[in-house]
């Protein structure tokens, strides 16, 4: 099997866990692990079996002393897009991690260049690789709910971050939302048209900047979208993936807790499903088998795309039109609530 050499940007709590997905995935070697810190990249470089001298502190150095494939970027947000164009520059394919930019012109330059260079450019939305949103996928697609014409969305966590989160700019919309609202597009088909929202931050908030979120997005084909979020949350907690209320005009789907149910208006569409079961009146949905869930998803879609010389799914420029959207949720948020409208910025695969 034909392997790519990575190097990976960015050793701290994620680049930790990401070095072992990179080990345990066939096809892919890590060659050189970079970060600021001198310390954190020895260490994730050493328990990779790597040795000191491929712990770099800059870019930079790491790719005038590797020969690696692709860059893997794993820092906090403010440094992707310095950090994508640099790889970019260097003639490298990136795989950068979500949020894949702080503001839209960043995330345009992004595009362009990898565009220009002929470079595969993904961001690892991984939200979108795992069983739960691909058995939403495969439903919405085969039309078992018909057109969407409704989605509610509602995520309710209490992280104890400390670090770059605690400190940024709507760490909520910008370093969370990105997953649920990628979502949106990716796996429910809705893609937005105009955009309101307000955040703020509750009083026992751990976070400097707002951290609960409630957003309206209306969809290019008149779908009414409802998005709460917050991470300052003291009720129950959903999964990282949210609870998710789809409604088309044949049925509804509920995704919540990992469970997957087909609601139908008529009794009658209840008595036999395929890889559906009745209970409690709703069709409850045997979940996906996804081979390769999550980041193991994504790095293989990246190395496929890279391989095969075809776009990935969550391309850059796919990946504009999600990214707009959360960063126009923060501009209405800072304009009370104003309601935006959207260029359309979904380039596609
Ligand atoms: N997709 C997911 O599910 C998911 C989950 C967690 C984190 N993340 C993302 O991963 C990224 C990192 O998050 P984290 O929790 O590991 O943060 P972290 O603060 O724990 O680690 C970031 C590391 O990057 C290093 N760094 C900073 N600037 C750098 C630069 N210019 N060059 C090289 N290294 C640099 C820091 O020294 C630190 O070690 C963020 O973008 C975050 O949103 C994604």
């Amino acid at each position: 099997m034909e392997e790519i050499g990575l190097i990976q940007v960015g050793a701290g709590v994620w680049g930790t866990s990401w070095a072992s997905k990179i080990a345990s995935t066939p096809g892919v070697r890590l060659e050189a692990v970079v970060d600021v810190q001198e310390d954190a990249a020895r260490s994730v470089a050493s328990a990779s079996a790597l040795g000191a001298d491929r712990a770099y502190t800059s870019l930079g150095a790491a790719l005038e002393g590797t020969d690696a494939t692709a860059v893997v970027i794993i820092s906090p947000p403010r440094t992707h897009t310095p950090l994508a164009l640099e790889a970019i520059r260097g003639g490298k394919h990136v795989l950068i991690e979500k949020p894949l930019a702080e503001s839209v012109d960043d995330a345009r330059a992004v595009v362009a260049a990898a565009e220009a260079a002929g470079i595969t450019a993904m961001v690892s939305q991984n939200y979108r690789f795992k069983r739960g949103p691909r058995t939403v996928l495969r439903l919405i697609r085969a039309g078992v709910i018909g057109p969407v014409e409704q989605v509610t969305i509602a995520y309710r966590k209490n992280p104890p971050f400390f670090g770059f989160r605690a400190e940024m700019d709507e760490p909520l919309l910008v370093d969370m939302s990105i997953h649920h609202l990628d979502a949106l597009r990716g796996i429910v088909g809705v893609e937005p048209a105009t955009v309101r929202a307000r955040s703020w931050n509750p009083s026992w908030s751990i976070f400097t900047s707002n951290s609960a979120a409630l957003v309206e997005i209306v969809g290019t084909r008149g779908e009414q979208v409802l998005y709460t979020g917050s991470w300052s949350s003291h009720g129950p907690p959903t999964t990282w993936d949210g609870a998710w209320q789809i409604e088309g005009e044949r049925g509804g789907i509920a995704w919540d807790q990992n469970r997957v149910t087909v609601h139908f208006p008529s009794a009658f569409d209840t008595v036999f499903m395929p890889g559906a079961l009745e209970r409690d009146g709703v069709m409850e949905v045997d979940l996906d088998v996804v081979e390769h869930e999550e980041r193991a998803g994504t790095l293989r879609e990246f190395r496929r795309a890279i391989l095969e010389s075809t776009p990935p799914e969550t391309s850059v420029g796919d990946n504009l039109a999600s990214i707009s959207l959360v960063l126009a949720a923060v501009e209405s948020a800072k304009q009370g609530g104003a309601t935006l409208t959207l260029q359309n910025t979904n380039k596609g695969k």
